[in-house]
């Protein structure tokens, strides 16, 4: 898919594991009447796979052939997968927890299996836009973005968000495991070395420790309009 002669607009948004970008980029998606792509779900599939099958995270080139076998479907809030292995079946809460959340960010540091996703990540830009939310949307799948933003918060504001996501789902949860796992996770999305977790020159940053969601949201829909119709 040649992205570069399509006029589909899209909105990356891209930072760290619970700096609220899923939501944000959700609400934006819901109030543009986009799609919506959560890139990160599609790693937690493979690492998710992959554990199903007995492969390790850590073998980059199995882990690729993996990925390329699995039919992925998202129905709403629902995330469903089909492999050789197993008709269709509902992984969304499944891909989730934290386990996987950590396998995640594992295999996502091979390069196979990032080339291996592309294609299915730009087969979400139809009309009319694309709200898509990651590590790398702006600087690698959609480097021509009108509108690129890093949205952050500090590392204790995410575990304690993070923390209390748990605690909701009636999810075992201990902050201060959660706090040391992020940290491990940022370490490992920001310094590997294909397309690791930077922010894009042209994005704009939002930082969200005392920012509401609504807030972020109204940001971003205001960066947008002015991209598009300045
Ligand atoms: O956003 P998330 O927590 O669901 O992402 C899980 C992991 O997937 C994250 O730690 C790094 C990886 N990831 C990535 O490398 N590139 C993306 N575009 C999205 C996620």
């Amino acid at each position: 898919m040649n992205l570069a002669n399509t006029n589909i607009p899209v909105i990356a948004i891209d930072g760290p594991s619970a700096s609220g970008k899923g939501t944000v980029a959700q609400l934006v998606a819901q109030k543009l009447g986009f799609h919506y792509l959560d890139s990160g779900a599609l790693y937690r599939i493979v690492a998710y796979a992959a554990q199903q099958k007995g492969i390790d995270w850590n073998d980059a080139n199995v882990i690729a052939e993996c990925a390329k076998r699995l039919t992925i479907a998202f129905a709403g809030e629902q995330v469903l997968l089909t492999t050789p292995d197993f008709a269709q079946k509902d992984i969304s809460n499944e891909i989730r927890t934290e386990t996987i959340g950590k396998g995640a960010s594992q295999v996502a540091v091979h390069a196979p299996l990032r080339a291996a996703l592309v294609e299915m990540q730009h087969a979400f830009c139809k009309p009319p836009g694309l709200v898509a939310d990651g590590r790398d949307m702006g600087t690698v799948i959609f480097p021509d973005a009108p509108l690129k933003v890093f949205l952050t918060a500090s590392t204790e504001v995410r575990a304690e968000r993070r923390y209390q996501q748990l605690r909701n789902k009636n999810q075992p949860a201990n902050y201060e495991s959660i706090l040391a796992d992020l940290q491990e996770r940022d370490a490992r999305d920001k310094n590997r070395a294909a397309a690791p977790l930077i922010m894009a020159k042209d994005a704009i940053l939002l930082e969200t420790d005392h920012l509401s969601i609504s807030d972020a949201v109204n940001t971003v829909l205001q960066n947008f309009q002015q991209k598009m119709y300045k």
